[in-house]
């Protein structure tokens, strides 16, 4: 069937982490396989896709007042068609269409092949009838059930980084950190098949690509449930010699599971970048036992001196959850105190937040909103201190930068990313987006540093 002269659009907004953000790639690539076109414009738009996170209430809040506003757009528009995407998709079900019934189409983050049947669907429908009134339309649909083999599924993909590309090496996670609400948006954990990962990588690269992420909520459990005997380091292993590609990175790596086998393959393996993000949420033993995170503080801290004397020059950022349920002044006190001691790159720091089915919300000692706000602020402005210092330290280096396009902030200026992962910004013609750089470190900032472009590069 020629698609090509289709003449629809769809909107797509992800909320959320990289997950969502790549799996926003992968319902842009179905939309684009049926020949529809992208656009950044809501109100041209036929089909309008809100990806959800619910990882926070605020993510979840942010949300309902974009969906709220789409009401009027949808009354305009008969036509309109409105899906919801993603973890809050998956959690609230149906019960998304009562409280907003111009909804069309629910699909969870395991069910993004059914939105191939969906526009399918949609079309024999539209195509023998003309469009009912809103009333009527009746062709409300969910796809938010197991899909037990939807992490062998190939489904294209429309990228949008420039220079970097993801790739999901997992799916799910079986961890219920006591405050989290993954384990119940994105179902069990399940590894892909190394030869589906393989040929994806070979086909970043013929595509131009010099840098892949691996995206899994815990991808140092990769391989669990494989028929192939292969863990983390194993994958790694296999990918890394794919020709045309110059950087690897990973996310998330959870602290129980990262293994100084794991460890010693980072430090052997060239294209790995020296950078690790390793979540360690509190610094107090009893709150990361409440949290169920199966470490101690001195176990990550033993993490952590492992890498560093491994691979010297590592970067190491991390998350932290402030206000947890029972955290006292004295537990507060070891997060600070573990800031200090480690000394991170860069944290991302929160407020805890309830999350619906998770043990959390039934802990005693649930902490007021006020003191959660005092203890981000000073998490934040400690860690802001120490990332300028450990920024100062790249003053006057030569540094290899992926360009990933001219920068939001400043338009006169491209931002690219180190193999340490710090965002550096210099002038230089756009034509450098997606390729690797030279650039000379002349300042650092709180966030970024900026430098001049002393060459291209060579590959
Ligand atoms: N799989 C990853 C991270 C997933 S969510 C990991 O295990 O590290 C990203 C971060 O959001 C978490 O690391 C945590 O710091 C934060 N987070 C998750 N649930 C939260 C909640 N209920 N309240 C506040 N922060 C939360
Ligand atoms: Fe959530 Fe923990 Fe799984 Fe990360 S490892 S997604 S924090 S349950
Ligand atoms: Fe949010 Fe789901 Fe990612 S809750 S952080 S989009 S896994």
């Amino acid at each position: 069937m020629n698609h090509s002269n289709l003449n629809k659009k769809v909107y797509i907004h992800t909320f959320g982490c990289q997950m969502n953000v790549h799996d926003s790639e992968k319902i842009a690539g179905i939309f684009s396989s049926f020949g529809y076109e992208h656009t950044e414009n809501i109100k041209d738009a036929d089909v309008i896709i809100i990806n959800t996170c619910g990882i926070r209430q605020k993510a979840e809040q942010k949300f309902y007042s974009e969906l709220g506003r789409l009401k009027d757009l949808k009354d305009k528009t008969p036509h309109l068609k409105i899906a919801v995407a993603g973890c809050i998709a998956q959690q609230k079900g149906n019960a998304l269409f009562e409280r907003f019934p111009y909804v069309d189409f629910i699909f969870g983050p395991n069910n993004i092949d059914s939105v191939q049947n969906w526009i399918e669907d949609d079309r024999q429908k539209t195509n023998n009838h003309p469009i009912p009134p809103l009333s009527k339309r009746g062709f409300r649909t969910t796809a938010l059930d197991d899909n037990p083999e939807y992490h062998t599924k190939h489904l294209p993909l429309k990228r949008e980084g420039k220079g970097r590309a993801w790739v999901s090496v997992m799916y799910g996670c079986d961890n219920f950190c006591s405050y989290c609400v993954v384990p119940y948006t994105r179902g069990r954990e399940k590894s892909r098949p190394v030869s589906d990962i393989i040929n994806e990588i070979k086909d970043i690269s013929k595509n131009g690509f010099k840098e892949i992420t691996l995206l899994g909520q815990n991808v140092n459990s990769y391989g669990k449930g494989l028929s192939e005997k292969i863990d983390f380091p194993g994958l790694l292993k296999a990918i890394h010699d794919i020709y045309g590609i110059d950087r690897i990175r990973f996310v998330t790596s959870h602290p129980k599971d990262f293994s100084e086998k794991l460890i010693e393959t980072a430090r052997d393996l060239p294209k790995i970048c020296e950078h690790i993000h390793l979540p360690i949420q509190a610094g107090s033993d009893k709150i990361l036992s409440l949290m169920n995170r199966n470490y101690t503080y001195v176990k990550y801290k033993e993490k952590v001196e492992m890498l560093r004397h491994a691979i010297p020059e590592i970067a190491i950022t991390t998350d932290i959850i402030v206000g947890f349920p029972g955290e006292t002044d004295e537990d507060f006190q070891c997060t600070m105190n573990a800031l200090k001691e480690i000394e991170f790159d860069g944290i991302f720091a929160f407020k805890y937040s309830k999350r619906p089915n998770t043990a959390a919300i039934n802990l005693s000692g649930h902490i007021n909103e006020k003191t959660k706000s005092e203890r981000l602020s000073k998490v934040l402005d400690l860690q802001a201190e120490i990332t300028y210092r450990k920024n100062t330290e790249f003053k006057g280096k030569t540094l290899e930068v992926l360009v990933e396009g001219v920068s939001e902030t400043d338009k006169n200026k491209l931002t690219g990313r180190t193999r340490l992962n710090k965002v550096v910004n210099f002038y230089g013609d756009e034509n450098h987006t997606g390729t690797l750089v030279i650039v000379k470190i002349l300042e650092t900032k709180q966030h970024s540093l900026f430098g001049e472009l002393v060459q291209n590069s060579s590959s």
